[in-house]
Parts: structure tokens; C-alpha cells; sequence
């Protein structure tokens, strides 16, 4: 401590000090001992140096204007109180302005910084987020619902759980028919019933109806039925969703895979209407330049079937390796609506007729954009997905 700091354990006597104009020398020389500190005080705006300076100067138990009134003030003689108190009261309201101020002035500051904290930086580049994309079959579903919306149709959608009722029977095909065998497919044990599924799949030699076992539909065409069953004609609906078979996943085929579904019934609905609405659809969804014909084939809930192909999208029907030569694509599969069908859900098939088609998504997909492998679609490769951006 230095020597001033020394003095106020020291009363006035045994300083020598016994005149008011010693007492202010005195002061003053305690005042001169502060400025240093003073200025490092305003310098560093730092709050714990703050507090220590208030706790030596001003602290109550042993801060130096605590001991001044101690050493003293307290045992001064009386001619000299006056002034020392006089001294004291000064230096006391000095110390204290200081304190006061420097409090202000370090909030201030505190303030400051916080502000210059949450000020943005305009200049700086921004978070570019990536931007994602339709998949190639999203696109695909909104391309072909645009046409037929355009035509009139109503856009449904259905279980992908389905009975076997729906999915064969009520389209015509009976246990153990031949046409259910490459439409093999994933059953669940579950016993759902009649009132959760609707009607039960199968009814025994009793005329009593068994718990339905689910399956994965295996095409949309269960849809068929179930809108029918709901409505009397005029019908015209399209069914996007998801269908299901067991196939062993290679480039043409996979457990999953999408088809839209169309099907108009109507009083007076020909063959014509049936081939002018395939053939709008295929030039307004792969360009007018492609040409269209219907190959005979084969639904039981179609009755004639048709197989609609299309001129070759990469060579235009000259001939090349995804045509194999024959300058026609395999479109998809339609047909006028079997009478068959109509005694299934109340239509009364001498006065309506209809048609149908069952497209696969990702087959047209794949012609449009020229894609080689189906996996490509489900394997999330942002380069492949990227590309449709
Ligand atoms: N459901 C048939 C299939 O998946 C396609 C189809 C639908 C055929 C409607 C004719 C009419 O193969």
C-alpha cells in the first residue's frame, strides 16, 4: 500500500497535521493517489472494477472514507472537525459521481455491444437452401389428371387394403381363374369383417360368409366397383394409386407400383367414344405426332379388351432397340366394361355401357423421359430426382 494509503490508519496527531490548511493538503494529497485509478476506471469500462473501487473507497466496513472518519474525523481536535468533515463530505460526493457515472456509463456500453450483436450484416451471402423437386411420377400423376380433368372426369382415390371381392371377384374373376395368377400379392391374416370392409370375399357351401382375409390390391380396378356400387351412371372417374404385386425387383418390375385407373359409363358409350378418348390422351400426354393402335388382349372385366399401343417415342416408329424393331410401344391395358361387371353392382347393362383402361405410371413415365430402370424411382438419388427439377 503506499505511503497516502498508510496515513488513514493514523489520526491527524500522529501525523503532524494541525492546521486547515495541512487537513486540505492532506485531502488533496488522497485526491492526487485517486486520479490514476480514476482514469483507469473510465478507460475500462470493466463493472468488476468497478465494484472493487466501491468497496475500497466506499465500502462501510473498511473503505477508506470509513477509516478517514475513524482515524480521523472521530479523534480530530475540535478547531480541525470542521474542516475535515468539510473535506470528508467532498471527497465522499466526489467518489460517489464517479461511481454513479461510470455505472451509467458501463450500461451504455453493455447496451451497445448487444446492439451491434443483433445487427445484421446485409452484405453478407445468404443460406442458399437446396431446392427440391416433383418426382418424375408426381409429375407424371398431375400430367394425366390434367387431361382427363380437362375431359370431365373426377378424380378418386381408394384402398390399397383391399378384400378379394373387390380386387377379383366383383371384377369377374373367380377363384381360381387363370387371370389371378399374375396377379399374385400379399395377404394379411387379419380378420376384418364385413362391416370394416365392405362385402366379404367369399361365401361357403352354407351361404354364410367367412371373415374377409386383406390382400394388397394388385391394381386399381377394384375402384371400378367400389364408385359403381356407390353411383348410377354417368360415371367418369380416373384412380391414381399404388398397386402391389409379388414380382422380384429388376428393371421392369418391383413390389409396388403406381397406375391410374379410368373408367365412363353412360348411356350410349361406344367403341368410338372409347378410341377418341385413348387417342386424345396419348397425343396430348406424348405429343401429337405419335399415332395409336388397339391390339386385341384379354381382361375378364373387359369385354373386347384391348392392348393400346403407341408409335415409338424414340424412334418414331422406325424401328430401334426399345421397340425392338416393331416401331409400337405397349401402352396399356382397356377395354369396353363387361355386362359381366354391371350385374355386380345394380347396373342395369341393357341400358348403360362403358369403358375402362388401367395405366401403369411408371411405364409411361419411362417413355417420356426415356428411363431405363424402375428402380431408379424409389432409390432417392437426388442426381436422378434432380433431373426433373
Ligand atoms: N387392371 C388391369 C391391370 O392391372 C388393367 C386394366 C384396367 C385393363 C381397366 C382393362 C381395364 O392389368
Amino acid at each position: 500500500m503506499s505511503e497516502t494509503f498508510q496515513k488513514i490508519e493514523k489520526t491527524l496527531h500522529q501525523l503532524g497535521v494541525g492546521s486547515n490548511d495541512d487537513v486540505s493538503a492532506l485531502f488533496a494529497e488522497l485526491r492526487e493517489q485517486f486520479k490514476e485509478q480514476e482514469a483507469l476506471l473510465r478507460k475500462e469500462n470493466d463493472p468488476v472494477n468497478l465494484q472493487i473501487f466501491w468497496t475500497s473507497w466506499l465500502g462501510r466496513k473498511s473503505g477508506v472514507l470509513t477509516r478517514i472518519t475513524e482515524n480521523w474525523l472521530k479523534p480530530s481536535p475540535p478547531e480541525l472537525k470542521r474542516i475535515v468533515g468539510q473535506e470528508l463530505n467532498s471527497l465522499k460526493a466526489h467518489m460517489e459521481t464517479v461511481h454513479s457515472e461510470q455505472l451509467a456509463a458501463i450500461e451504455t456500453a453493455a447496451e451497445q455491444t448487444a446492439l451491434a450483436r443483433g445487427r445484421e450484416d446485409l452484405s453478407l451471402p445468404g443460406v442458399v437452401r437446396p431446392l427440391g423437386s416433383r418426382h418424375p411420377l408426381r409429375q407424371t400423376f398431375e400430367e394425366i389428371e390434367r387431361i382427363f380433368l380437362s375431359l370431365g372426369y373426377s378424380v378418386v382415390a381408394g384402398p390399397e387394403m383391399e378384400t378379394p371381392y373387390y380386387n377379383f371377384e366383383a371384377l369377374n374373376i373367380p377363384e381360381h381363374h387363370p387371370a389371378r395368377d399374375n396377379m399374385d400379392t400379399f395377404y394379411m391374416a387379419a380378420p376384418f369383417t364385413e362391416s370394416i370392409q365392405g362385402k366379404p370375399f367369399a361365401e361357403n357351401a352354407q351361404g354364410k360368409s367367412a371373415a374377409a382375409p386383406l390382400l394388397l390390391r394388385t391394381h386399381t380396378s377394384p375402384m371400378q366397383v367400389r364408385t359403381m356400387e356407390k353411383q348410377q351412371p354417368p360415371v367418369r372417374i380416373i384412380v391414381p394409386g399404388k398397386v402391389y404385386r409379388r414380382d422380384n425387383p429388376d428393371a421392369t418390375h418391383g413390389f409396388m407400383f403406381h397406375q391410374i385407373e379410368g373408367l365412363a359409363v353412360d348411356t350410349d358409350i361406344t367403341f368410338c367414344d372409347f378410341k377418341g378418348t385413348v387417342e386424345y390422351f396419348v397425343s396430348e400426354f406424348l405429343g401429337p405426332k405419335v399415332k395409336t393402335r388397339l391390339r386385341p388382349s384379354y381382361f375378364p372385366f373387359t369385354e373386347p379388351s384391348v392392348e393400346v399401343d403407341a408409335t415409338c417415342v424414340f424412334c418414331d416408329g422406325k424401328g430401334c432397340n426399345v421397340c425392338k424393331q416393331s416401331g409400337w410401344i405397349e401402352l396399356f391395358g382397356a377395354g369396353m366394361v363387361d355386362p359381366a361387371v354391371y350385374g355386380f353392382v345394380n347396373y342395369d347393362a341393357k341400358k348403360y355401357s362403358g369403358f375402362a383402361f388401367g395405366m401403369g405410371v411408371e411405364r409411361l413415365t419411362q417413355l417420356k423421359y426415356n428411363i431405363n430402370d424402375l428402380q431408379l424411382y424409389f432409390q432417392n438419388d437426388v442426381r436422378f430426382l434432380r433431373q426433373f427439377a
